[in-house]
């Protein structure tokens, strides 16, 4: 069980408290009680709290505020604050907040810390799960998250190429897949020139991680993260405040890395395969240049408009690859464009995909995991915007319009016997905490993606 969870004993009880509802809270405590929180102004809004003392002043109630349910908008992590807020306890739901599930769920997750550099005191509130609520499940799904924000918290010089292999090594031992590595210039002998290229300017050697898990006659299920360990931009260097924070562009490694985790844990009856192009984005003499031009895995060759466009050249070879054994789902997560933030902003990463009932069960579970995701158009009309004047393709075209949905394209190119394909253009990072989600790493896209498919394959 996840450490966030305890069983019963004297737990101290959480009353959820609405606007609407504060009367009737209020007046069936004890008188005492009712004047402390009424002296303490408390008021029941949206995230306030309240330790109710008996009357030798031991903590005997919390009241904690939430949204009302016919609010225009409520977030239902809002209890994800909790764990933040309370004293060393054993804690337990008085009554049920929005939705049970997904306030636990917000408890686990609003526990976590980076402790790997300093000292850290962990949260010692811990929760009575509720009844009904599925243990295993929730620490699986909670665990995954820990896995994916420690993976992008970790700084790329403690994070790269190499790492991040042995990160994904260790998973895969876990669950007894079969793992592999193409490292270096064995990439281009096997045919991986747009790995090989964005990674080659790195003192860390460029690599294409690889593992699979589960019975062979099983549906096949690929997942490809972009694992782009730093990305500086290459020569067309980012400015400062561009790359500040670009330890976390293999954020979709970390991702695909956290789904693969619940799946393998759930024992989903599908076929897994982890294809990981892990890479540093680096400047050096030999790095890739503007206009220079490289063959594909796929065989189109590619105009190189910029090289800060490197997540989508990686993904090119791997995504070709993944295509070769005709998977049933392919499903890519990067961290790929500033454009997508342009367009949703941090929490509501683009998706993409021709596959319409797709589309639909990816909206049905992003909803109902609070994992919000939001359906972007492959646009045919923009497909030629991708055209070279002297290859197949072009990395980045001119302008400055779509990008997110121009990279999608990009990608699209690669996927041709697929028999069918999700994008998620994630972002794998919070800016500011929000209750549930801590400032930092973040896992995007996995939740709601493994309960789509432990509803197919569970
Ligand atoms: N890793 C970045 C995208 C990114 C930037 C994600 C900032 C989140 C925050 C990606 O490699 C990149 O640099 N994309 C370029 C593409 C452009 C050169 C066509 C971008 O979005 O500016
Ligand atoms: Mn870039
Ligand atoms: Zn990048």
């Amino acid at each position: 069980m996840h450490p966030a969870f305890a069983s019963p004993a004297d737990s101290i009880p959480i009353t959820f408290v609405t606007k609407s509802t504060l009367d009737s809270a209020l007046a069936a405590l004890p008188p005492v009680a009712d004047q402390f929180a009424k002296a303490s102004g408390f008021a029941g809004k949206p995230g306030q709290h309240l330790g109710l003392p008996d009357a030798k002043g031991a903590l005997t109630q919390v009241l904690f505020g939430i949204e009302e349910k016919d609010a225009a908008w409520h977030d239902p992590f809002q209890p994800g604050q909790l764990p933040g807020l309370l004293p060393a306890g054993i804690y337990r739901f008085a009554n049920a907040p929005h939705d049970a599930r997904l306030a636990t769920l917000a408890f686990a997750l609003g526990s976590y810390k980076f402790g790997r550099y300093r000292k850290i005191e962990p949260s010692r509130a811990r929760l009575v799960l509720p009844h009904g609520i599925d243990a295993i499940e929730i620490s699986r799904t909670a665990e995954a998250a820990f896995l994916a924000r420690d993976l992008i918290n970790t700084p790329s010089n403690d994070m790269g190429p190499d790492e991040l292999a042995g990160a994904a090594k260790a998973l895969a031992d876990k669950f007894g897949a079969q793992y592999s590595t193409i490292v270096g210039d064995d990439l281009l002998k096997r045919n991986f020139p747009l790995i090989h290229a964005v990674g080659r300017a790195s003192a860390r050697a460029p690599r294409l991680i690889d593992f699979t898990w589960g019975n062979a006659s099983h549906p096949k299920v690929t997942l490809v993260g972009k694992g782009v360990c730093f990305d500086t931009g290459g020569l067309d260097l980012k400015p400062s405040s561009g790359m500040l924070i670009m330890k976390k562009d293999m954020g979709g490694a970390a991702n695909v890395l956290a789904l693969a985790h619940m799946i393998m844990s759930a024992q989903l009856k599908v076929r897994l395969r982890v294809l990981i192009p892990a890479v540093e984005n680096s400047v050096a003499g030999n790095a890739f240049r503007p206009l220079d031009i490289f063959p594909s895995r796929k065989g189109v060759t590619v105009e190189i408009g910029n090289t800060d466009a490197e997540g989508r050249l990686v993904l090119a070879d791997a995504l070709a690859l993944a295509d070769e054994e005709k998977p049933d789902l392919l499903v890519d997560l990067g961290t790929l464009t500033g454009a997508a933030r342009v367009a949703l902003g941090p929490d509501l990463p683009p998706f993409y995909t021709n596959d319409d009932m797709l589309a639909d069960e990816v909206e049905i579970y992003a909803r109902s995991e609070n994992d919000p995701l939001w359906r972007m158009p492959l646009w045919p009309p923009y497909d030629s915007w991708l055209d070279s004047k002297v290859a197949n393709l072009n990395n980045a075209p001119a302008g400055t319009f779509a990008g997110s949905i121009t990279c999608a394209l990009f990608l699209q190119r690669f996927v041709e016997h697929a028999k069918s394909w999700l994008h998620v253009d994630i972002y794998g990072w919070t800016p500011t905490a929000k209750p549930g989600r801590p400032e930092g790493g973040e896992c995007q896209a996995a939740r709601a993606v493994y309960k789509l498919l432990s509803a197919r394959y569970g």
